[in-house]
């Protein structure tokens, strides 16, 4: 199924197609994005989403933008950088947005097919990556309880819905179900956009991986209660230190699973860890607007006008993080943590 892909003149292109996330599991459509604004919009509103196809959309947002405007005079190329700018800044805390939307501008001397290209190649990359990162990480954990299948749980969503093909720690539950190796999953909703309930669940369901949803707040208790023999997640941006931003509700199961010394495993294409973030104080955590709280759906929970606090990723110190798992290596930041 196509996620994020790129339609050209034959498909009544150019423009991005997206796999609608929003409309998701009950009903399967695509959009067609003509401009770099509906890109830009579909991106802001959930559309597409998850830090990698972030960054493929960012990709094909500049290759679109190269279309339109073409790059062959200064103002047309101006056009792009500005349209690519706007793309790179859309949503602030995942970092292959921009790293995505910088691969990009970077081709457009080679005209709109050179950037289509490296748009292709990036998602093409990324897709490599994942497989990497999603088999290290099931080696490094299949073995956690030997003589039984282990019990993972996992948060938000980092199968190809997010990530593209292969999937990071999804993926990883995929390749040890594949395995044998995986008795459960434990899936938490993700409040409040409930990326778990709708996406986590979609893509376990159509693997024909035995799961269970669970809230939020049940995580850490199953977690306290010896359910958990694993938590698997991903990242939207990692520091130079080792400090995780992911979905918010991350944090708390990392202290659970520190508590429990259970391990808590970040698994992320390379790209994630930003030198230029040296810690994670200096990620910027994107806060999402109030109506996201204030109801589920259309279905509002609470009075109207409620004041509310949305932040939509949290910061895991890099004590709490057992192993950091990319295409590259097992970095764990902090050897005391390392307890896989
Ligand atoms: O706000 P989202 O849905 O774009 O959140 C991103 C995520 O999918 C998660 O935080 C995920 O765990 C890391 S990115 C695959």
């Amino acid at each position: 199924m196509r996620i994020v892909d790129w339609a050209d003149e034959a498909e009544g292109g150019p423009a991005v197609v997206l796999l609608d996330q929003r409309a998701l599991p009950h009903r399967t459509a695509h959009l067609h994005l003509t401009s770099v604004d509906e890109v830009i919009d579909a991106i802001r509103t959930l559309a597409v989403r998850g830090a990698p196809n972030l960054g493929v959309t960012g990709a094909y947002g500049v290759a679109l933008a190269a279309h339109r405007h073409g790059t062959a005079t200064p103002v047309a190329v101006a056009a792009v950088r500005a349209e690519a700018e706007a793309l790179a800044t859309a949503r602030p805390t995942a970092v292959p947005l921009s790293l995505g939307v910088r691969r990009a501008l970077a081709a457009l001397d080679g005209g709109p097919a050179a950037v289509l290209a490296e748009a292709r190649a990036v998602a093409a990359e990324g897709a490599a990556a994942n497989h990497a990162a999603a088999g290290r990480t099931a080696d490094l954990v299949r073995d956690l309880r030997p003589g039984r299948p282990l019990r993972a749980l996992t948060v938000c969503n980092t199968g190809p819905l997010a990530t593209g093909e292969g999937g990071t720690a999804l993926g990883a539950i995929l390749r040890l179900h594949a395995e044998g190796d995986l008795a459960e999953v434990l899936a938490c909703e993700t409040r409040p956009l409930l990326q778990g309930a709708r996406l986590t669940v979609w893509e376990l369901a159509n693997a024909g991986v035995p799961h269970r949803l669970c809230v939020d707040s049940a995580g850490p208790a199953a977690i306290a209660s010896g359910l958990v023999d694993v938590v698997l997640a991903g990242a939207d941006r990692i520091a130079a230190n080792g400090d995780v931003a992911n979905k918010i509700g991350t944090y708390m199961l990392a202290c659970a699973a520190a508590r429990s010394a259970v391990p808590f495993v970040i698994v992320a294409p390379e790209e994630t860890i930003d030198p230029g973030t040296p810690t994670g104080v200096d990620i910027v955590v994107e806060e999402r607007g109030d109506d996201e709280v204030r109801g589920i759906g259309d279905t509002l929970v609470t009075l109207p006008g409620t004041p509310v606090y949305n932040p939509a990723f949290d910061v895991t110190p890099a004590e709490l993080v057992t192993a950091i798992v990319t295409e590259n290596r097992v970095w764990s930041p902090t050897p005391a943590a390392s307890h896989v």
